[in-house]
């Protein structure tokens, strides 16, 4: 055998395991090997097919990173209709559903119940075993083409998997559910809260959003999980019950649910009903009822449909999360980085078992698009969360009284000034010493990814804001042992190792201290792109919004962020604090000098091989620096398809170009 023949053995086995592996993993839930395991076959393969890339073949696993962005979505008409279900909402409506079904079929069939997931519903075409299209419900006949977004979610296997009893069908359409789980819904928003951007109002719009987003990419980033539920169109094999069709796609490798559950009569099923709605808390994905369909398929020809919906199935729901109430006022409270949220005061109100009195309302774009006014009625939404969300103004209950809202000029808590810039829905409290802010400014500074000052937690900072032992930030430094010892519950030992961890502090890291500081829209990814780029505090600090925009990965709204805080006189006054009391923050690794150092490059038109990010971490990671224009200070202008204006301004300037194959020759030394 020769070499290129063990590889393409090689690659076949490798396949077949990481299949495996997957169907243990997300279908029966019960790996063998550790994810790192699974990594290093994944990696592999990776290899390999980088060695071979004509043996790459599209149902490869490696084949999940998103293909490039796309103008639009095509359409896909779905070859059976993606009907709807009839939903019933009490006891008395479900035992109509099944008198009727005795009365048309003579008895009380067997009934499958499963969750009714509160999702996306999809379709999922597999020919000869691989994934061909996937698709959106869309009306029903006709969806959006969403093959390569779906390609991304790591649940969904690319290829079904041959478990040796049944032959795989030449066609089979699956329709499942694309979900968020909850932790993934959450993050996602809490990250889109910190970048300022607009939250999704719950996990189905998240899941949505994702989902029918043109650059699959996005979607990759995006954690969506997919649990099917039942089939269209079949060629090649038969199913006698809907059980059948679930253990089929289970042993194909697709995800079905462990909560489905069969029910052998019309109480059984009721109960499941009851089961389900009080684990619905509990459960990692949002669902809102119960899916009853008949176990046998041949009785589900004979009941039919009505237009639109089968006579042979029912969303029973569980009592929706949503309650009208009154607003009594909006606060506006300031947290950790500044950011002004105004929250709505509702009168008191029972949903889905928690009782809910404030809302947040998230910046005044939120309230004035939706039109919330003061003494309004609010229809409010707990879904997905404990936390309660307000869907919208009940408009007709307006009596003429009722007040628009305006947010404050000065912060509640300081006084200072707010400020609010364009493009950026959030008002900013920029006093670093605002008492409000000081708290969480203390706990974030001495967070895992920041300082990692252990001890400093939550009920240290906030003994230090109430007693005044910290008044401003740098105070932390000027704590002794005397004045420690003298807080409730702290003990000489602690204090000592508190005094060491602080000391221990001040050997930082450059990224590490930027994002300590908790500015605005500054996370830890931006830090270490600002640490890099500028190498040192003082060259960050005398930088102009537009080298800072100049970045790649910084956008308007971070760049001005990032000026502001450090042209504020009152931050300027704590990092000089800071500095004065030997914090000393280190440039990054990255920014070590390097085959590239004191070069500027500057990147026009697509690279083949290299997103703009990964040109640039290249860059970086070498020393150098990147630039978004072309100035005598240039040193290199990279040339990529489809050159801009750049490119003539280097000639324009004399600036040497680099096709990338240059480029990438330069990386290599
Ligand atoms: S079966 C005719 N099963 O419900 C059968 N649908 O109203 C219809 N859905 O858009 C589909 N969970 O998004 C089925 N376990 C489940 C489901 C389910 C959620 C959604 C699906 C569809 C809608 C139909």
């Amino acid at each position: 055998m020769n070499e290129r023949q063990t590889a393409e053995q090689r690659i076949a086995t490798l396949r077949e395991q990481l299949r495996e592996h997957n169907y243990r993993y997300y279908v029966l839930d019960s790996p063998l090997i550790s994810d790192a395991e699974y990594d290093a076959l994944l990696r592999e393969l990776e290899e390999l097919e980088n060695r071979y890339p004509d043996l790459v073949t599209p149902d490869s696993p490696t084949q999940r990173v998103g293909a490039p962005p796309r103008e639009e979505l095509g359409t896909v008409r779905h070859s059976i209709p993606m009907l709807s279900l009839e939903s019933i909402y009490s006891e008395a409506e479900y035992q109509r559903f099944i008198e009727r079904m005795q009365r048309e079929v003579g008895y009380v069939p067997e009934l499958i119940g499963e969750p009714k997931y509160d999702g996306l519903a999809v379709e999922l075409v597999y020919r000869e075993g691989v994934l061909v299209t996937g698709s959106t419900r869309g009306d029903g006949y006709t969806g959006e083409d969403v093959t390569d977004n779906l390609r991304t979610i790591r649940n969904l296997p690319l290829r079904l998997r041959h478990s040796g009893e049944q032959p795989l069908p030449s066609l089979v359409e699956v329709r499942g559910e694309v979900l968020l789980p909850l932790r993934a819904f959450r993050r996602l928003n809490r990250q889109r809260e910190e970048a300022g951007e607009p939250i999704f109002a719950n996990p189905r719009n998240a899941a949505a959003g994702s989902l029918r987003q043109l650059d699959s990419r996005i979607t990759a980033s995006r954690p969506l999980e997919v649990y099917c539920y039942a089939v269209g169109q079949v060629e090649g094999v038969e199913f006698a019950t809907e059980g059948e069709v679930l253990e089929t796609l289970r042993n194909w490798g697709l995800r079905v649910d462990k909560l489905i559950r069969l029910c052998p009569d019309a109480q059984t099923a009721l109960e499941f009903h009851r089961e389900l709605e009080t684990q619905r808390d509990d459960l990692p994905y949002e669902i809102d009822g119960v899916v009853f369909k008949t176990n046998d398929r041949s009785l589900q020809t004979a009941l039919g449909e009505r237009s639109r919906s089968p006579r042979w199935a029912v969303a029973f729901k569980f009592p929706a999360r949503q309650k009208t109430t009154k607003l009594r006022d909006i606060v506006v409270s300031v947290g950790r980085t500044g950011v002004l949220t105004p929250v709505a005061i509702l009168e008191p109100v029972e949903i889905g078992g928690v009782k809910v009195s404030r809302a947040s309302l998230h910046n005044l774009e939120e309230i004035e698009r939706k039109d919330i006014r003061l003494g309004d009625t609010l229809l409010v939404e707990r879904a997905g969360d404990v936390i309660p969300y307000v869907v919208k103004p009940l408009v007709e209950n307006r009596t003429g009284q009722e007040q628009r809202f305006h947010m404050p000029d000065h912060c509640p808590v300081c006084g200072s000034q707010v400020l609010r810039t364009e493009g950026d829905p959030l008002a900013h409290c920029l006093n670093l010493d605002c008492p409000a802010q000081l708290e969480g400014r203390l706990q974030h500074y001495a967070g895992r990814g920041a300082l990692d000052i252990e001890g400093l937690g939550e009920k240290l900072a906030h003994q230090f804001v109430e007693t005044g032992l910290v008044k401003h930030l740098p105070d932390l430094y000027a704590l002794n042992l005397e004045r420690l010892v003298s807080l409730e519950r702290m003990g000489e030992k602690s204090a000592r190792n508190l005094l060491d961890q602080l000391e221990r502090s001040k050997r930082t890291t450059l990224p590490r201290f930027l994002y300590a500081l908790s500015i605005p829209h500054v996370g830890e990814h931006v830090a270490t792109l600002l640490a890099t780029h500028f190498g040192s505090l003082e060259r960050l600090r005398n930088a102009d919004e537009q080298e800072l925009l100049s970045i790649p990965g910084i956008g308007p709204e971070i760049a001005a962020s990032v000026y502001r805080f450090l042209h504020e006189r009152r931050n300027l006054e704590t990092l000089e604090r800071l500095l004065e009391h030997g914090v000393q923050p280190q440039a990054a690794e990255s920014a070590a000098p390097g085959p590239l150092t004191d070069k500027t490059f500057v990147f026009t038109g697509g690279l083949q091989d290299f997103t703009r990010e990964q040109a640039a971490a290249a860059v970086q990671a070498r020393g150098g620096h990147v630039s978004g224009s072309v100035s005598a200070r240039t040193s290199y202008v990279v040339v990529g398809e489809d050159p801009g204006s750049k490119r003539d301004r280097a000639l324009e300037l004399g600036i040497p170009t680099l096709t990338e194959g240059e480029f990438k020759a330069l990386l290599e030394g």
